[in-house]
């Protein structure tokens, strides 16, 4: 008999606290290059994502593919040091299984980081992005397949998939710190390869300001678990048509470059919440 959707989550989630972890309250989801928030958690239980159960492992490089458990900001986190995406053949279930898990642990909030390209001609390299909402462009949709009642409900309400009071938070952090925090809307591509000109072009008119590979397929499944979420894209470069041309090694080399104010941002949030 093959597990359901449900005993996997229950088998990594009773593996996890085998690891000796108790409370918690925030899952932090990592993204390229911003990994390195995860080394600030105080008395880290680390655990791979291969020792796991029925979790996925991550290929991409700049991935360190573990969760890392523990105290930051005064805040217990569970945050993963590297995320799956669907680009790398995983289905959006497996994409979004280790959400689940961390819902089974009892996090209550995921904060979700990602690098993005910048669309809204307003935005420069280097610049934080609170995410406002989502598009979901990647065709797909995590939630598909047979709904178990006790995950949540058949038709997810997505209203408000980040969630507002937790935006304010984020503001008044930013004025404090002097952050130039930039808002916008995450338009979610499958990738993996960048988009094209006439795709920027056409995710600008539908009101995108961010594009990525990645998130939004995360916070769907977040909001279906009942999950409060606050996302936060550092906008690595210019999207297609913007520039010249894109690669890895830039997006890499500005979350370098940025990390620094990223990871005293998102502490400075995780304090404040
Ligand atoms: N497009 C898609 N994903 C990205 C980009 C981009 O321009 N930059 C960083 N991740």
């Amino acid at each position: 008999m093959t597990a359901t959707l449900r005993e996997k989550i229950q088998q990594a989630a009773l593996f996890i606290k085998e690891q000796g972890i108790q409370t918690l309250e925030f899952g932090l989801i990592l993204g390229s290059g911003l990994g390195e928030l995860a080394d600030e958690i105080e008395n880290p239980i680390i655990i791979s994502y291969g020792d796991i159960p029925h979790f996925p492992v991550s290929t991409v490089t700049g991935h360190a593919g573990q969760l890392v458990y523990g105290k930051l900001s005064g805040k217990y986190v569970l945050a993963m040091q590297g995320r799956f995406h669907y680009y790398e053949g995983y289905s959006l279930q497996e994409v979004t299984f280790p959400i689940r898990v961390m819902k089974e642990l009892g996090v209550h909030s995921l904060i979700v980081t990602n690098a993005a390209g910048g669309i809204n001609t307003q935005f420069t390299q280097g610049e934080l992005m609170m995410i406002t909402d989502q598009i979901n462009y990647t065709g797909a949709n995590p939630l598909m397949g047979p709904n178990d009642e006790s995950l949540g409900v058949r038709f997810t309400d997505m209203s408000e998939p980040y969630d507002k009071a937790y935006q304010e938070t984020a503001r008044e952090v930013a004025a404090k710190m002097a952050l130039d925090l930039k808002e916008g809307v995450y338009i979610g591509f499958s990738g993996p390869t960048y988009e094209t000109p006439a795709e920027i072009k056409m995710a600008r008119l539908l009101g995108a300001d961010a594009v990525g590979m990645s998130t939004v397929p995360e916070v769907i499944v977040a909001k279906h678990a009942g999950l409060r979420v606050l996302g936060v894209s550092c906008i690595t470069n210019l999207a297609a048509g913007m520039q010249a041309s894109l690669n890895h090694e830039e997006v890499v080399e500005t979350t370098e470059r940025v990390k620094v104010t990223f990871k005293l941002f998102i502490k400075n949030i995780l304090a404040a919440l």
